[in-house]
């Protein structure tokens, strides 16, 4: 008898620690992450300076009081020591180091991040950490980083090869668990991966996804040349539209970083399309990253990132991503967003990602998705306007169309069952 439940103590703790293995275990990413990212603005020109400014700039502009609290250094800053083989960063424009940098984005209430590559160099050319997992996971442990990136280029089995993707990532991974510090764990499948031909959907799920990372890209860069940025964004829109399951507490789809609107940035693209992309990240739950010089926002670009009701929607404690309720597959030009709230409430937001002006309508299919039974009154909240919408209550199923302007302009809404409006017809 005694045996036996020795046996079962040994079954149930060896399961428990395959249950453990195998999973990222560190209590992060409970809700999606924001803060901000070099890449999209200074492409791999860091330095510790850059860093400091916009760390002092986020808290300044009271950016980070508003949940923006990762500082991200992307690309650009690593060497490998000869000798030690530990990463070090460029001593010419990090002269400070690593862990003094991080300790004063630590003294302004901000947290750090950084960024490493699963292959033998980074995407932008510099050391990667294949084969130095281990060493590379405890030196960004004694910098005390809290966040990690890592990319997908020069990976050896190649950038879409499922089973050493799993392999490598997993070796950071663990490798992270292992130093005991909670790291923020964000996978970065879209490095070496083309918008327009590869899918990277199946990050979303086991057993890449949650049991991998905090975060994982879900599609390429978002970010082009050519005034191609607002193209990759959209395609990043599309990718998420149907991969809501696989998010939640702990770990997130990741569509990518925001671009802003300022035309001095490497990447960008228009004030109308930033502030749509910034909406529906937020119906898409994903983490929000402001890529671009944050020290300068301009006025929208600053009106855009503080939008409390829209901040407010990606943050949302029931963390359930959105969905499209309304999508015209192939092309996924009319694409009407929701996300159900913890209050009860209900975000929308319609988007004309088309070449042409368009009505985008949410009728019966679409109210069928939503959580309000027909007949049921709605108050209707414009997010941008803060105040009641043009057609501030709308009775479901009515069908509920939208006027809007050509390549990526959108509206944002809050939906509220408006009780005091029910009548005793409505109720029988
Ligand atoms: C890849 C990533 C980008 C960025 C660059 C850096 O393209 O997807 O987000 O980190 O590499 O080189």
């Amino acid at each position: 008898m005694l045996m036996s439940f020795n046996r079962l103590g040994v079954i149930v703790v060896v399961l428990l620690f395959a249950s453990e293995a195998g999973a990222l275990n560190n209590g992060l990413g409970r809700l999606p992450p924001m803060g901000y990212n070099t890449w999209n603005g200074v492409q791999d020109a860091v330095s510790e300076d850059i860093i400091r400014h916009r760390a002092v700039s986020m808290v300044k502009s009271g950016l980070r009081d508003l949940g923006y609290e990762y500082v991200i250094v992307d690309d650009g800053w690593a060497i490998r020591n000869a000798t030690t083989r530990r990463l070090e960063p460029n001593a010419s424009a990090f002269p400070s180091g690593m862990k003094a940098l991080a300790q004063f984005v630590h003294a302004q209430g901000l947290k750090f991040g950084t960024y490493t590559d699963r292959g033998t160099k980074t995407c932008a050319g510099h050391p990667g950490s294949y084969g130095y997992e281990r060493l590379d996971a405890q030196t960004f442990a004694e910098w005390e980083v809290d966040y990690l990136k890592e990319d997908n280029c020069n990976a050896p089995g190649g950038p879409l090869n499922k089973k050493t993707s799993l392999e490598q990532w997993s070796l950071m991974r663990d490798a992270l668990n292992a130093t005991g510090r909670p790291i923020f764990f964000s996978v970065c499948a879209g490095g070496d991966t083309h918008p327009f031909i590869n899918d990277l959907t199946w990050y979303a799920e086991p057993p890449f996804g949650a049991a991998l990372g905090n975060s994982w890209r879900i599609s390429a860069d978002v970010g082009a040349v050519l005034g191609l940025s607002w193209v990759t964004a959209r395609n990043a829109m599309l990718a998420n539209a149907n991969l809501s399951r696989w998010a939640g507490p702990g770990g997130w789809n990741d569509p990518d970083m925001l671009l802003t609107s300022n035309p001095n940035a490497w990447y960008h693209i228009t004030p109308e399309q930033s502030r749509t992309q910034f909406s529906v990240w937020a119906l898409m739950a994903a983490p929000l990253i402001i890529g671009g010089p944050i020290a300068n926002l301009s006025a929208w670009d600053f009106e855009t990132y503080s939008n409390k009701e829209i901040i407010d929607i990606d943050q949302d404690p029931l963390a359930q991503q959105g969905s499209a309720l309304v999508i015209d597959y192939p092309l996924g030009n009319h694409i009407v967003w929701g996300r159900h709230l913890a209050d009860g409430g209900f975000a929308m937001a319609f988007v004309n990602c088309g070449l042409l002006d368009a009505s985008i309508t949410c009728d019966a299919g679409c109210w069928a998705k939503t959580p309000f039974a027909t007949g049921t009154v709605l108050s209707v909240r414009d997010l941008w306007k803060h105040g009641p919408a043009t057609n501030p209550t709308i009775r479901v199923p009515e069908p509920w169309s939208i006027r809007l302007g050509a390549h990526g302009s959108s509206q944002s809404f809050k939906l509220v069952a408006n009780h005091s409006s029910f009548t005793p017809s409505l109720l029988v």
